[in-house]
């Protein structure tokens, strides 16, 4: 089965956001370890050296590279302050070593849960040292209860700093609506299909019409002269992406996730599509492993897989 119900995806990234297991797994430290191997095909380490590392070597090889430094829903001040000190040195250092590419976080790392201005504050914190080193700050996407709170703080913040990007989730059915308004000349979109359990009230789940949607808002922002990421494994789907004509857009790249489909993204680069690869670091990485197997199952055998022969 390559997809998990509505309720075992939410039951494991609930299991995975309670402190009490991480903490009982922080204190076995075979499992630790264990868990860790799975986690090294996805998340390039705990520290910023070990990301920057491979983002160097990536770019070399001719990707573009996105950073994360994992982390969401934090509800201290403190915590949200030490996040985006870390965003900031992270955006820093790509500047000052060269390497460009582009900074994603959550707002809900950096403080959506614990007061929007706050959120603000850290945001145009993050934009004034993005302009500076010319790197790009993309939002990421979270679940609908956020949605309309992130794309206020979006476009509060890209009126003052344009390098600053959005993440839309063509699985919404508000976001044909969002796009429409959003989206003008040179806006940085990036689309997903939608990583968080919905009602069909608010969104569609996996399907040929969520596919049709998902092609119909890369041609409005093709249309709209946007600079569009392609974030997608889906080989079927891209397929159809490149039948679609890209001609009109500012530009136009794929972006897939590190260690999910390191093979599609050698073989998309050699047939001479723009690539961007997502890496991922920080202690939360089991956290990220979770929604990584919850999105996609057959991660759990890899897991499995990696844990034995690491
Ligand atoms: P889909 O889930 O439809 O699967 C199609 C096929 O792709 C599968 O059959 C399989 O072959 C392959 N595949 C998909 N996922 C895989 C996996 N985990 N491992 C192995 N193979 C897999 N979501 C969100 O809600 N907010 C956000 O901000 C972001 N940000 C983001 C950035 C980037 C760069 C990417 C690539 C993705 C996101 N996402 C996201 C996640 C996104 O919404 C979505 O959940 C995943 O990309 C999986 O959907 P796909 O379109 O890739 O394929």
């Amino acid at each position: 089965e390559q997809r998990l119900t509505a309720g075992a995806a939410a039951a494991l990234k609930a299991i995975a956001r309670r402190p009490d297991i991480k903490m009982h797994i922080e204190q076995e430290p075979q499992l630790y370890t264990l868990l860790q191997r799975a986690a090294a095909r996805y998340v390039t380490g705990e520290q910023r050296p070990q990301a920057l590392a491979v983002a160097h070597q990536l770019h070399d090889e001719g990707y573009a590279v996105s950073l994360e430094y994992i982390g969401e829903n934090t509800v201290s001040a403190a915590a949200c302050q030490q996040a985006t000190a870390e965003l900031a040195g992270v955006l820093t250092e790509l500047g000052e070593q060269g390497i460009g590419g582009r900074v994603s976080f959550d707002l809900s790392h950096i403080g959506l849960l614990v007061d929007r201005e706050l959120a603000l504050a850290h945001l145009l914190q993050l934009g004034e040292l993005a302009h500076t080193y010319g790197i790009e700050l993309f939002i990421s996407m979270e679940e609908s209860a956020k949605t309309e709170a992130i794309l206020q703080l979006y476009r509060q913040a890209v009126a003052v700093y344009p390098l600053i990007g959005i993440t839309l989730q063509a699985h919404l059915h508000r976001t044909w609506a969002d796009a429409a308004v959003l989206l003008t000349k040179d806006t940085r979109v990036r689309f997903v299909k939608g990583a968080y359990e919905e009602p069909d009230t608010l969104a569609l789940s996996r399907s040929a019409e969520l596919d049709d949607r998902y092609v119909t808002l890369f041609e409005l922002a093709v249309q709209r002269g946007c600079r569009i990421s392609l974030a997608t494994h889906d080989e079927t789907l891209i397929d159809r992406l490149r039948l679609s004509s890209w001609q009109g857009a500012a530009s136009v790249e794929l972006e897939l996730l590190y260690g999910i489909r390191p093979e599609l993204c050698v073989r998309l680069r050699e047939q001479g599509y723009p690539v961007r690869v997502y890496l991922t670091y920080g202690q939360e990485w089991y956290l990220y492993l979770c929604h990584r197997i919850a999105e996609y199952p057959p991660n759990l055998y890899q897991a499995l897989i990696d844990m034995v022969g690491g």
